[in-house]
């Protein structure tokens, strides 16, 4: 019932609020024998941290130091619960003060208090994008594991921000620049139309971004309602601000004839080679080896300068200006949460094959 929980050999629960004193994760069943430092963990966490400097994301500054309080001795995983912390150190708990008492249009703000009748009102809560912060801890493990066992590689970019769409792919481009994006051209022209939009606007942006999984294993996935993309797209889904996922051709498809749409078979060296991708990667529910392509629709940050109407909690008619810090486009900050939860999927989902296949 609570939903805090996700996975089932390769668990985690995430805990803490915004403006709570800490946020962490447990993740229960990694294997006994992981070489595993807090240092990896750090590297991915960094990667969702906002950059010093940035225009274009929150200035909310923290250190996120990642501390490892069990599951690991002398450098390697024990087989038992692995804890996961980092401090909340820079909130502004007043600057929600103000917003207590009414709904930010968009944020989770209203249903919290429907549900609940009370709820943690400072930088969002529970909502908060804090809370992946945990997700991406528990990522770095679930990746480690996955290049290590299956040398399967996942990585995110940017594809569409507002109107601006990529022209161009060249993959060491993509964490050069802010945006996370193969297009450095078509990244400057984002970056630009993100600043405009938040300092002459009092506005945000939505976006697309793509995840791909490289050489993932084959044969994940279980039939029928825990397929490998019904499973990929509630972790996706799970993600706040996530309004829509695709994989392969996604809604492309509706527009092709079979006989463009179905990626066709060829025997050649031995192997079995698809001659395109449009199912993304799967079929039946069950990983074909082919790159697993997902794109995620992103909403523009709820939190914008720009008065919109609203209610308050006693059901008044007012405005609203959310003026905290906050992003302003999320495509780059969801990137690495988004490929975190792709890796919790699909450990979860090897793990699980490795068992149902033991005596094959
Ligand atoms: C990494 C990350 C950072 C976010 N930062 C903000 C933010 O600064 N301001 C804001 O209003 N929403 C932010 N959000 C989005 C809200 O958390 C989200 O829109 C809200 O919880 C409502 O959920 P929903 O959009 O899934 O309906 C962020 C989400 C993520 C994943």
């Amino acid at each position: 019932m609570p939903g805090n929980t996700f996975g089932t050999l390769f668990r985690i629960t995430t805990w803490g609020e915004s403006h709570g004193p800490a946020t962490g994760v447990i993740i229960d069943g990694c294997p006994a024998g992981l070489a595993l430092t807090a240092a990896e963990i750090q590297k991915e966490v960094e990667r969702r941290r906002p950059i010093a400097g940035s225009k274009i994301t929150t200035t909310r500054r923290e250190k996120d130091q990642v501390r490892i309080l069990s599951g690991v001795f002398e450098g390697k995983t024990t087989g038992t619960p692995i804890s996961l912390m980092v401090a909340n150190e820079d909130t502004r708990s007043k600057d929600y003060s103000k917003i207590q008492d009414m709904y930010r249009p968009a944020h989770a703000d209203y249903t919290y208090d429907l549900k609940y009748g009370f709820r943690d009102y400072r930088g969002g809560g529970r909502s908060s994008g804090r809370e992946t912060l945990a997700r991406v801890m528990a990522g770095a493990i679930a990746k480690k594991i996955l290049l290590q066992k299956t040398k399967t590689v996942i990585f995110g970019h940017t594809i569409q921000v507002g109107d601006l769409k990529v022209k161009t792919f060249n993959r060491s481009e993509i964490e050069k620049n802010e945006l996370r994006c193969a297009d450095p051209v078509a990244a400057a022209k984002m970056k630009k139309m993100i600043e405009k939009i938040r300092f002459t606007e009092g506005d945000s942006i939505g976006a697309i971004i793509e995840i791909v999984i490289k050489n993932p294993p084959k044969g994940l996935g279980e039939p029928v309602f825990d397929k490998l993309e019904a499973e990929l797209a509630k972790a996706m889904m799970s993600i706040g601000a996530v309004k829509a996922v695709e994989m392969g051709a996604g809604f492309a498809a509706a527009t092709l004839k079979g006989s463009q749409n179905n990626d066709q078979m060829i025997k050649k060296g031995g192997k079995v080679h698809f001659l395109s991708n449009n199912s993304g990667g799967t079929l039946g529910g069950i990983s074909t080896g082919e790159d697993i392509i997902i794109r995620l629709g992103i909403k523009p940050v709820p939190s914008i300068s720009k008065p919109l109407k609203t209610i308050t909690k006693s059901s008044k008619n007012t405005e609203i200006a959310t003026l905290g810090r906050h992003d302003c486009c999320l495509a780059p900050r969801i990137i690495p949460v988004a490929e975190s939860m792709a890796a919790l999927v699909l450990t979860d989902k090897w793990l699980q094959q490795m068992v149902q296949n033991s005596l094959r």
